[in-house]
């Protein structure tokens, strides 16, 4: 295979935001390392790339384990040669009130989503470092976190999540510092309600105990956007696209809101 000319991983590839991502750098002109814990979703995220002209590979993993997420993002690097963007998109959700939370809950959920962002900057860290910058402010290498709009605000029933999306803003702010040396920047996207399995998930329980359709829990939301609709997830592969492209090259450290206008800073 030829070497592509830009090389991007996305995990939690296989279905939700992490496809829509997959999708739209391939249409960038990335070739995609399609990561995700369902081997399956995550070929079939390769296979709409390919499909639509693009290259990709799929790679099983658990994000939260280190040695698997360092070989997986290496198999990738071996595959095409190269690596430009880590999106550490993955993650769990469930809703826990405050009484239920037990350590295993709060553990399980911070090792998905807080250790993988760390075991995905170590990843791209390693290969961002054969590349070295021609001169300061020369980007060698970009690392996208996904936060969440309950990362910048707390959320009912969200304890554990919330803090999940608290913790992933500062780890972006502190590697965009640590990093910067190296040419790789840091940034996060930070989603409000998004139409995916994750999302419906939830807005199955709303809409169950109100004996009300799964569309009604999700529109339900819809009330608390200032632009009147949820959020589809083409809308935050686009932030993405931009946090990975060329215009976003002074920027690091920053969480970007793209929710439809439900939190103002
Ligand atoms: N949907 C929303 O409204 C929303 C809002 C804000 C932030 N987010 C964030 O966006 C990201 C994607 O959310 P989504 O709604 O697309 O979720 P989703 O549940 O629909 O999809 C998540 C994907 O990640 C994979 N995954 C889960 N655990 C994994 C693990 N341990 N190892 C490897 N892969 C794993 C799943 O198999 C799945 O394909 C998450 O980090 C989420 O917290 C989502």
């Amino acid at each position: 295979m030829n070497t592509p000319s830009k090389v991007a991983v996305v995990t939690g590839a296989g279905q939700g935001i992490g496809r829509a991502i997959a999708l739209r750098l391939a249409r960038d002109g990335f070739a995609i390392g399609s990561l995700d814990f369902n081997p399956d979703t995550a070929q079939q995220t390769v296979d709409l790339i390919a499909a639509a002209d693009g290259a990709g590979l799929a790679v099983q993993v658990d994000v939260a384990e280190r040695e698997q997420v360092l070989a997986a993002v290496d198999k990738v690097v071996e595959a095409f040669g190269r690596l430009d963007v880590l999106v550490n998109n993955a993650g769990i959700a469930p809703t826990t009130p405050l009484e239920d939370i037990t350590p295993e809950l709060y553990r399980k959920v911070f090792d998905v989503n807080v250790g993988s962002t760390y075991w995905g900057i170590q990843a791209a860290i390693r290969h961002f470092k054969a590349r070295t910058p021609a001169h300061p402010g020369q980007v060698v290498g970009k690392i996208i976190n996904a936060s969440s709009q309950a990362g910048q605000v707390g959320n009912p029933d969200l304890a554990v999540y919330g803090a999940t999306k608290f913790a992933i803003r500062g780890i972006t702010q502190t590697a965009a510092r640590d990093l910067a040396a190296l040419g790789i920047t840091v940034n996060a996207y930070c989603p409000g309600i998004v139409r995916t399995p994750m999302m419906e998930g939830i807005a199955k329980k709303v809409a169950d105990a109100n004996g009300e359709s799964l569309e009604w829990g999700l529109q339900q939301w819809a009330k608390t956007v200032t632009l009147g609709r949820i959020s589809e997830p083409e809308d935050v592969a686009g932030c993405v696209s931009y946090l990975a492209g060329p215009d976003s090259d002074y920027m690091t450290g920053q969480a970007l809101i793209i929710d439809g206008g439900m939190v103002f800073n």
